[in-house]
């Protein structure tokens, strides 16, 4: 009934509702925080965000083991598809799609995506998910942009939000995007990686406590809430 929420480190989630196992950005091989194997996880979907390496990470082993269906956006399903993956949903900023277990919408996202090998990645974006009754927004690499509001009036559950700063927000930005966005949770992401976005989440849980009414789940790697 709830629906279980696991983070897998940096961007990685998967994401169990009572009929189908969801997972975003699987950068587990070299990921230097994964708490497990690429060849360990189980999934029924995978989401892409965007083509950088530490997004797509080991879609394709992943994605050729499990039979997943990969949904991404257009230019990154025409790159999935040359590398041997048939089972492709490709959306495209704005749009949802209504899939058995719920609707996936996705978001804009201000970043880049080209493919590891070079190859073009059209738009990253981010992912608006309806499920169970819940709405999740998991806002992938992306900076602060003031319409991260008009996601925020759809009255969101549960927000993903990157702190790690250099590459996507910071911890300021970020704090920003939960005043905007007003979520009753949030999860802070994409930093400790790699010393390029070492942050300190706990502190960062301080200032979203002290300045809105948000819940803050600081996960280590590996562990789950419930939403
Ligand atoms: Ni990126
Ligand atoms: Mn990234």
């Amino acid at each position: 009934m709830s629906i279980i929420v696991t983070w897998y480190s940096h961007a990685c989630f998967l994401i169990e509702t009572d009929d189908a196992k969801l997972l975003i950005d699987p950068f587990i091989t070299d990921n230097p925080l994964a708490p497990i194997k690429a060849d360990e996880i189980e999934a029924d979907y995978i989401l892409v965000s965007h083509g950088h390496g530490d997004h797509v990470g080991d879609t394709v082993a992943i994605a050729k083991r499990t039979a997943a269906t990969v949904i991404s956006n257009f230019e990154i399903q025409n790159w999935l598809v040359s590398q041997g993956i048939e089972k492709v949903h490709p959306q495209h900023i704005g749009g949802g799609f209504d899939y058995p277990w719920g609707r996936v919408k996705l978001t804009q996202a201000l970043h880049g995506s080209a493919l590891p090998d070079g190859s073009y990645g059209g738009n990253p974006c981010g992912f608006l998910l309806y499920i169970q009754g819940k709405k999740l927004y998991h806002a992938c690499d992306t900076g602060l942009f003031y319409d991260m509001k008009l996601i925020g009036e759809e009255g969101i559950d549960l927000a993903i939000l990157p702190i790690g700063d250099n590459f996507t927000m910071g911890p300021e930005d970020a704090l920003r995007a939960v005043k905007l966005i007003e979520p009753a949770q949030v999860i802070p992401i994409h930093y400790n990686t790699f010393d390029v976005i070492k942050q300190d989440p706990h502190a960062w849980a301080d200032r979203v406590r002290a300045e809105t009414s948000a819940k803050v789940a600081v996960m280590n790697p590996g562990d789950q809430i419930e939403v």
